[in-house]
């Protein structure tokens, strides 16, 4: 495989307002209670780490592995590879996802967890892919709109690579 550092789509500085702006809004939506936070990873994990230090409420981390992609196609299956640690009955939890894109992952996820009868349920993703969308699901919070494109960085990757991106580019094959 060749490397090649794509140019910048959404930048770092982009990306940390959005952040700050997201904590903020999920503070005053959750204002007085606790919140369960469950990062998707491994895409998540870059998002969730700084989404969580934008969150100014008493606050538990879990995390769940999901995988659905083989290269730039979604393959239509979404597996989950690892349990919670947490309970999630009479908890106020917010799944975080860095994108939603089939809208399989979340919607999956949204079937297993409300069997666990938290107290409510909802989603954060930092960019959505309205365009698609194959099953019916929304995102309570959603940083950035963008078209159907194969976007790398900031925990997004290519085959695993490109996660450690700072910023968000638009992965070219060539
Ligand atoms: P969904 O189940 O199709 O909504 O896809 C969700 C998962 O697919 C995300 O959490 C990502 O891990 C992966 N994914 C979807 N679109 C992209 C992309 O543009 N770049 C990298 N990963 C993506
Ligand atoms: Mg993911």
């Amino acid at each position: 495989m060749k490397y090649h550092k794509p140019e910048v789509y959404i930048s770092k500085e982009k990306i940390a307002e959005k952040v700050k702006q997201l904590g903020e809004e999920i503070t005053d939506h959750y204002k007085g209670q606790s919140l369960v936070v469950v990062s998707i990873t491994n895409g998540a994990l870059i998002f969730a780490a700084d989404l969580i230090r934008a969150i100014d409420l008493p606050l538990q981390l879990d995390s769940i592995m999901m995988a659905s992609y083989a290269g730039t196609q979604s393959s239509g299956k979404v597996q989950i590879r690892s349990e919670l640690k947490l309970q999630l009955e009479g908890q106020h939890v917010l799944v975080v996802d860095e994108i939603l894109d089939t809208g399989r992952t979340l919607h999956n996820v949204k079937e297993i967890f409300s069997e666990m009868n938290p107290a409510s349920l909802k989603f954060c993703v930092l960019l959505d892919k309205p365009e698609c969308r194959k099953v019916d699901i929304q995102a309570d919070y959603a940083g950035f709109e963008i078209p159907d494109e194969f976007v790398i960085g900031y925990g997004l990757d290519y085959n695993e690579f490109y996660r450690n991106l700072p910023y968000i580019g638009i992965y070219k094959p060539d």
